[in-house]
């Protein structure tokens, strides 16, 4: 029989053989390229000494060329259970030292286990991505793997937050899980996302691309709108995904944590009532009233720099968690296109799963007109933010800013399409088009004096928010100053809020 003593040191080799992953000098080679291990990651990402490793010695049992001398402990993927502020989580990181991070049969089952844990227990979970994709050895089968996690993914999606943080490359077909789950961080020059990589681009399209400008950090936040988040480092990409995780709940059946606060819910902002130009057609930073409405001005943005004519985020109202969504008028005056819609519905339904209530800032010329957006489907990609808005069954309030108009009146959350509060400044103008437009079309053959004054006619009916409030689509009309104070009120009234729709299997969202 083995001694006591052989036992604890054959339970302390083990332990730190597996957690030398692929060996030191790989280790080391990850490091000189200026990147941490999987499992620094983790533990950089988590409360201290909260990580639980689960299936630390998992290997996998590929032999085709050569993979039967080529075994390491975890086979990949360092996976487990631990605590952000506290609160649950469940992580997994691919482990770069062994065989590139590439993804096993094995270590596929691992990641379907966490991703199960995760959902049975009602917890968020975190993926860490450093992989040079499908194991090449065993062909098919990790093919498999990857199936099984895109099926975790979609069976848990609306029912626990998933994130995915791109810490190295992430090619082919393993970019599914990523684009499956609700946010994707990023870290600047430092990850790479793409289904074909340089080489194949150049073979299939004889376009001459490197990896950064393919599928880097940048791209993707700001053309692609793949990714959400880019961090400057990788310890400050995890610091912001702690942040994010602040303002969610745990799950679909749990409410966001409260987080105490000494900032007063009436508090007046005087600087508002003069921030809206008295020229409409001069632009303001809608941000400013997102920074100056939020508990301790803490707005927490989503997608920044990607369509920036519309804003997304986060922020805490008397404590609680509410998303934001802002027409943009410092940016293409805040139109509505493809990817404003995209970004907006997208948002809209990751807080309508999640519980949390959505204020709209309303200031909106309309759709962006023109060959580009109609052939690339303005009508489609628009319908997704009404869709999005009206099946959204939590607290919506709408504040109408300035502009109101067309379509995009309707579509920015209106009373009509369900909004539970319809606030307006007395700046807001709400019309079926802007004052010279609207001439235009009436009174084509006017003189120039004549559409001058018929334009002033228009605006005086028009320009304001009161033929609204008289018919009752605008249920208050409140200085800019009471802002904060408005919205808590409103927000406390709804918060029990009940709707009940049809039942169905699910809608069909324009895709
Ligand atoms: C097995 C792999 C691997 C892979 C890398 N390695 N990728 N092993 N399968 N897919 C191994 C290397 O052999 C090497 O082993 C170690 O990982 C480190 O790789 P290096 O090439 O030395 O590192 P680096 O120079 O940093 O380059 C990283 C890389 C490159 C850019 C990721 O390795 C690469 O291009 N890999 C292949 C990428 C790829 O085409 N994957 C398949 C995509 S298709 P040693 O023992 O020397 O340390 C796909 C389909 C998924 O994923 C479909 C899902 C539906």
């Amino acid at each position: 029989m083995e001694s006591r003593e052989k036992r604890v040191e054959e339970f302390l080799e083990r332990n730190k053989q597996a957690d030398l992953g692929g060996g030191q000098a790989r280790i080391d080679k990850q490091h000189d390229s200026g990147k941490m291990t999987a499992r620094e990651r983790i533990n950089t990402l988590l409360d201290p000494n909260t990580f639980v490793e689960i299936d630390k010695f998992v290997l996998h049992n590929c032999s085709n060329f050569g993979m039967d001398k080529k075994k390491f402990d975890g086979d990949g993927i360092v996976s487990g259970y631990g605590k952000i502020d506290g609160r649950l989580v469940f992580v997994y990181a691919y482990d770069f030292t062994i065989c590139g991070g590439s993804l096993s049969r094995t270590n596929a089952n691992k990641i379907v286990k966490v991703q199960r844990m995760a959902l049975k227990m009602g917890a968020p979970i975190i993926a860490i991505n450093d992989s040079g994709g499908a194991r090449i050895q065993e062909g098919i089968s990790s093919l498999a793997g990857y199936g099984d996690i895109f099926y975790q993914n979609t069976i848990a999606s609306g029912v626990i937050p998933q994130i995915s943080v791109i810490m190295g490359p992430c090619a082919g077909g393993a970019c599914y899980s990523p684009a499956l789950t609700d946010f994707i961080f990023m870290v600047k020059e430092q990850s790479h996302m793409f289904v074909t990589g340089p080489d194949v681009v150049k073979t299939v399209t004889h376009e001459e691309v490197d990896k950064e400008e393919l599928g880097g950090a940048a791209v993707h936040a700001s053309r692609s709108g793949v990714c959400h988040f880019v961090g400057e480092t990788e310890e400050d990409t995890l610091m912001m995904v702690r942040e994010l995780l602040s303002f969610l709940p745990s799950n679909n059946i749990e409410d966001p944590l409260i987080m105490p606060t000494q900032d007063n819910p009436n508090r007046i902002i005087e600087s508002l009532d003069e921030l809206i130009p008295e020229d409409p057609s001069k632009p303001y930073d809608i941000k400013k009233i997102i920074e100056e409405i939020a508990d301790d001005h803490n707005f927490f943005e989503i997608h920044a720099n990607f369509a920036q004519n519309i804003v997304v985020g986060f922020i805490r109202l008397d404590g609680k968690t509410v998303g934001i969504v802002a027409d943009q008028p410092a940016f293409q005056a805040g139109v509505l296109d493809i990817d404003s819609s995209d970004k907006a519905a997208r948002f809209i339904r990751f807080c309508d799963c999640f519980n949390i209530p959505i204020v709209t800032l309303e200031d909106v010329p309309g759709f962006l007109p023109g060959c580009t957006q109609e052939h690339n489907g303005i009508i489609r990609h628009g319908a997704k933010i009404v869709y999005a808005y009206v099946e959204a069954s939590v607290p919506k309030i709408t504040i109408i800013t300035r502009k109101a108009y067309g379509g995009a009146y309707i579509v920015m959350s209106s009373k009509h399409t369900g909004c539970d509060i319809n606030f307006a400044y007395p700046s807001a103008e709400i019309a079926v088009m802007g004052a010279e437009g609207a001439v235009n079309i009436l009174y084509r053959n006017l003189s120039d004096e004549d559409k001058k004054k018929t334009i002033e006619e228009y605006e005086k009916t028009f320009s304001n928010p009161y033929r609204a409030a008289e018919l009752g689509y605008v249920d208050e009309i409140i200085m800019p100053s009471q802002t904060r104070a408005k919205l808590i009120q409103a927000l406390d009234m709804a918060q029990n809020k009940v709707r009940s729709t049809p039942a169905k299997k699910h809608g069909n969202i324009p895709l």
